[in-house]
């Protein structure tokens, strides 16, 4: 009995310091594109996320995203930097990029970074970190998208076409054996 309560002691102990060395601010942030598909010249909103999973305030927030140069977008709305002065613990903010491809291409997400004090002193701790990073994504040419993914009603229209003589020859067949074989049974009855 002794020995349990002694370990059970000593995990608990455990459990104390490994907490200890995690407390204060602790940001997970993250990076998603929210499109399904990617085209030319068409919005693309990219969506970060700011989870405080620490027990403390995160202060001096900053984000901070590299990845879209002039060249290769047209930024519709949001800024490729933004910053909180403080997320409480367990809060959660978002920010929200909306931007143009010029050209198609495979373009590749990276990560965003993030920076913030992990006290209020000005002096205090400064972490820095990465959101997740989205990978690779295909941004189409119009057209070839058009081609890929629009709903194909020409094609379907043609084929409906194309079905009329396979069934509608037999059903025209059978309709007029149908009245030729009803003329001749009320032929039978009046007789
Ligand atoms: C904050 O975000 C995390 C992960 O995205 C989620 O699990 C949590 O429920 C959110 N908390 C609040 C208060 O919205
Ligand atoms: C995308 O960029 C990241 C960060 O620069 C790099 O580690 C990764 O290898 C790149 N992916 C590809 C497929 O090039």
């Amino acid at each position: 009995m002794g020995l349990v309560l002694w370990i059970a002691m000593c995990a608990l102990v455990g459990l104390g310091a490994a907490q200890e060395a995690t407390s204060g601010a602790r940001l997970l942030a993250s990076k998603h594109i929210l499109n399904q598909h990617l085209v030319q010249k068409k919005d693309v909103t990219v969506q970060y996320g700011l989870h405080n999973v620490g027990d403390s305030t995160a202060y001096d927030v900053h984000l901070d995203e590299s990845n879209f140069d002039k060249a290769d977008f047209d930024f519709v709305t949001g800024f490729t930097q933004a910053h909180w002065d403080r997320i409480a613990p367990g809060a959660n903010v978002t920010h929200t990029l909306i931007l143009q491809p010029k050209e198609y291409r495979i373009f590749n997400f990276t990560a965003a970074r993030v920076q913030y004090r992990t006290g209020e002193a000005r002096d205090a701790q400064i972490a820095v970190g990465w959101t997740s990073s989205p990978g690779e994504g295909q941004i189409w040419e119009i057209n070839q998208f058009n081609r890929l993914f629009a709903p194909h009603y020409a094609d379907w229209i043609t084929f409906l076409i194309m079905c009329v003589p396979t069934v509608g020859i037999p059903y025209f067949l059978w309709h007029t054996s149908k009245q030729r074989f009803e003329i001749s049974r009320v032929a039978t009855k009046k007789q």
